[in-house]
This record gives structure tokens, sequence and C-alpha cells, in this order.
């Protein structure tokens, strides 16, 4: 599929700028929050991505985090987290990802996240599986609580939203789970959802380019991805749960006893 060839040509370029920064060096602004961090790494391979989508397909859409403000509605839309684990990166910690999704009339039809550093693909295509690094992958099969490894994520909007991740955090811990990671990269920890090597994955909020391609990923390796109520995801803000599928509803009785008030104060 040309969408996926192009995909796969837009992230490795992405990724190139982004390795390349990272090897270097560079400087980080703040977002709206001082610990919301930006830099040139996020803009120029923000803008390197959008030049290869649009020199193949320029009648199509991009709604990228930095600097393309597409319409999600669009009829051909690529999503976009040109650096995705942003933190990580300004902390020298080589858990980050370039995530790019296709979608066609509002549904996911590829996607790609690279982590540039460590060569790690991850690649779907809709009816067409999820693989890592070319291999076929499934999510796990755990059934029970106490035989699952999760992860959580953590908004930039702190206050009620973090509350609530902590409070759900201590509650899976308390049913003796084997453990539970913050990776720092929601499109990373969705593909090790997919690939099996985390049962679940939550976060309270996050943001379309963040869960664009992991979403497809999870749901072509056989798992389910909602909403942390249980709602149909929306290609828009949202709480995200990503699992296994069998344990999902499991995850959700908890995560829906922690959930921040709705438009609360954060
Ligand atoms: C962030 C990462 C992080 C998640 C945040 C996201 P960024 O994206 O995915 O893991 O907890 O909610 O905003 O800012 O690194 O692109
Ligand atoms: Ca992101
Ligand atoms: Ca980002």
């Amino acid at each position: 599929m040309r969408e996926l060839e192009i995909a796969q040509k837009a992230a490795r370029a992405g990724g190139d700028v982004v390795a390349r920064y990272f090897r270097q060096g560079v400087t980080f602004r703040t977002h709206d929050q001082p610990y919301n961090l930006v830099s040139d790494a996020d803009i120029e391979a923000e803008a390197v991505i959008a030049r290869t989508i649009l020199e193949a397909f320029p009648d199509h859409v991009i709604l990228g985090e930095e600097t393309h403000r597409g319409d999600p509605q669009a009829t051909n839309l690529w999503v976009v987290d040109p650096l995705d684990g942003t933190s990580n990166f300004a902390h020298r910690l080589p858990q980050f990802a370039v995530s790019i999704a296709y979608y066609h009339r509002g549904q996911a039809v590829c996607g790609v996240v690279f982590n540039p550093i460590l060569g790690d693909w991850f690649v779907a295509s809709r009816g067409q599986g999820a693989y890592f690094n070319g291999q076929s992958v499934r999510v796990a099969a755990h059934r029970d609580l106490p035989d699952t490894l999760m992860s959580a994520g953590f908004s930039y909007r702190r206050g009620a939203v973090a509350d609530a991740t902590v409070s759900a955090i201590g509650d899976l811990l308390a049913r003796q789970i084997h453990g539970i990671r913050r990776f720092g990269s929601a499109a990373l920890e969705m593909c090790y959802v997919g690939a099996g090597m985390l049962t679940a994955y939550f976060e309270y909020e996050l943001s379309p380019w963040d869960f664009a391609a992991g979403r497809l990923f999870v749901e072509e390796a056989g798992g389910k991805v909602t909403t942390c109520t249980g709602s149909a995801l929306p290609l828009a803000k949202t709480s995200v749960l990503a699992s296994n599928g069998i344990m999902h509803g499991q995850i959700l009785d908890v995560l829906l006893k922690h959930a921040p008030p709705k438009g609360g104060p954060s």
C-alpha cells in the first residue's frame, strides 16, 4: 500500500532529524507549562514528515502536534507526532518515537511508530496485522490481574488528572499485578501492548497524535482500545485504555473508580 510506504519513508526522515539532534544536543523551550517541552527537533521533524507526505499526496491533510492544524474530519488525514517522548529526549533517555497514522474517512488505515535510536519499527495496516521489526505480533494472553505488567502515562495536566492516575496505579498494585511502568511515550507504550510486552496501558488524557498509530497497532494485534470509560475512542483529546482485550473489562472497572472529574480543576 502506497500510504504505508510513505508513512515509513516519512518516519525514517523524521527519525533522522530527531536522532541527529539527540546526538548533537538541542535547547528546549517550554509550551503551555514549564514542564511541557519543545525543541527545534520536534519542529524540524514535523516539517520533514509533512513535506514527505505532501509530496506524495498533495491534497491530503496533516494534523500534527507542532504546526499542522489539519481538520480531524478531513477525508484523507495524517496524524503526526514527530517526537513522542520529548521529556525522555530532553533528559537523554533513548525512549521516544516518531508516530504517523493515515486515516481515511475517520478510519485508521495504517500506522507507523519508529524509535530511531533503538531502530525499532512498529507497523500496522488495517486487516493486515501488526509487525514489530518485521515479525507478526499478538497481544499477551493474560486473563488475570496478578499475571499482568502494565504501564500508565501522566498527562501534562497535573492536579486532578495526576491524582487520579496515582490513585488508579495504587489500586492496580494492590491487586497484585507484576508491576506498573512509566515509559514516557504513549505511542511506544501502546505498541508494547500490541507486541504482548505489556498487558495494558492507560492514560487519563491524551491527544490524537499520541495514540493515532498505536491504537491501530493494538487493534491489529488482537487487542482493544477505548476511552477509560469504555467508549469508542474519538480522534480528539481523550482518556485511553489499550489492552489485550481479554482483560479490558476488569481494568476498566478499576480505572472508572478513579477517573478525574470531567472538566474539573486540573
Ligand atoms: C507525551 C508522551 C507522554 C504522555 C503525555 C504525552 P510528548 O507526548 O506521550 O508519555 O504521558 O501525555 O503528551 O509531549 O512527548 O509528545
Ligand atoms: Ca506525544
Ligand atoms: Ca510530541
